[in-house]
């Protein structure tokens, strides 16, 4: 018995060394420790044995079957290893990788995202309203009369039913006040519409900030103060900001803003960036009429409103010389900006 088990695990490491697949590591387990296999069948033998013989026989029987499984295990993960190795023979693992490409925002998202920011640490809140309008809330609302050259055919999108593009976020104005109880202090930020011949400065569908602040007792002083704030944050520090009467329908008194940026290396000029004023009673007597009550009474009530193209903003920030760069989605001008 002993002799045979002896014989056996000799047989079995001879017959385990040549072997190089998975199918010949199978095949060996079941010949030699598999439910038919030569152990199993040598171990039958054991009832034979006499009582003083079957211990040692028991004992040298379990020292064959270990010897045999971690010969086979150390077979096996030798081969493994041998196949690791093969799958990544000849790749350089010190190259480096292939870059995945990442996006990016806009820089109009990026000037519309720290535009939020600044106005958001003075305490205005966001608002929306629709890009298709009625003339009711985009000029009639606002003090515009028929004849204002804005509400001509040649300059808005109109759809024929009454409806048109909006040509400004000045409408969000109106749509707020009828909603919202005063005091009010938002930012409508959003996209606008002009029938206007595209080229360097224009688009048909550009984007502009509005803002609007009522409350009781609020001056031009405020305007000023928060508008000055808001294009220090957005230029830097140095900017200098100029205020010149203007006329808009809407407010009253009307000013355009001017901003004068000291780039290094450049002679410094003043460029119209905004457009704002002082509500103009007209404006919060129309929202009163709309809302059908008095709680945008003009005797109670002022405010201020501004507006401003994200554009023009982006454009001077990043140094952009046309502005049909920023709708055209080429890869190669946007990723300077990621
Ligand atoms: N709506 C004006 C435009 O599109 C911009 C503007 C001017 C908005 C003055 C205002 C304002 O709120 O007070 O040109």
């Amino acid at each position: 018995m002993l002799e045979e088990l002896a014989t056996i695990e000799a047989d079995a490491l001879i017959a385990l060394t040549p072997l190089e697949d998975e199918a010949s590591l199978e095949a060996f387990r079941i010949e030699y420790l598999g439910k038919k296999g030569r152990l199993t069948a040598a171990a039958a033998g054991m009832r034979h044995l006499s009582k003083e013989e079957k211990p040692a026989a028991g004992q040298k029987l379990n020292e064959v079957r270990t010897a045999i499984t971690s010969a086979l295990d150390a077979k096996a993960s030798a081969l493994q290893a041998a196949a690791d190795a093969a799958a990544v023979a000849g790749i350089d693992v010190t190259l480096p990788g292939t870059p995945i490409p990442t996006g990016a925002l806009h820089p109009i998202s990026q000037v519309l995202d720290r535009s939020i920011a600044i106005f958001r640490r003075l305490g205005f809140a966001l608002a929306t309203g629709p890009e298709i309008e009625d003339e009711f809330h985009c000029f009639d609302a606002l003090n515009t009369p028929e004849d204002h050259p804005a509400r001509n055919e040649k300059d808005t999108f109109y759809f024929g039913d009454g409806r048109l593009l909006r040509t400004h976020t000045s409408s969000v104005q109106v749509r707020t006040m009828e909603d919202q109880a005063p005091p009010v202090r938002i930012i409508a930020p959003g996209a606008a519409y002009r029938r206007d011949e595209i080229d360097a400065t224009h688009l048909s569908q550009f984007n502009q900030l509005e803002g609007l602040f009522i409350g009781e007792d609020v001056s031009l002083a405020d305007l000023k103060g928060t508008l000055e704030y808001f294009f220090r944050a957005m230029f830097g520090e140095d900017t200098e900001v100029r205020f010149r009467p203007h006329f808009f329908p809407f407010t009253e008194p009307s000013l355009e803003i001017d901003i004068k940026l000291h780039a290094a290396g450049k002679t410094a000029k003043w460029i119209e960036i905004a457009g704002c004023g002082m509500v103009d009673p007209a404006v919060l007597e129309q929202v009163c009429q709309s809302r059908g009550d008095r709680l945008y009474d003009p005797e109670k009530f002022t405010g201020f409103a501004f507006g401003m193209g994200l554009e023009r903003i982006a454009m001077i920030i990043y140094g952009i010389p046309d502005i049909r760069h920023l709708i055209e989605n080429d890869t190669r001008f946007l990723s300077q900006f990621s």
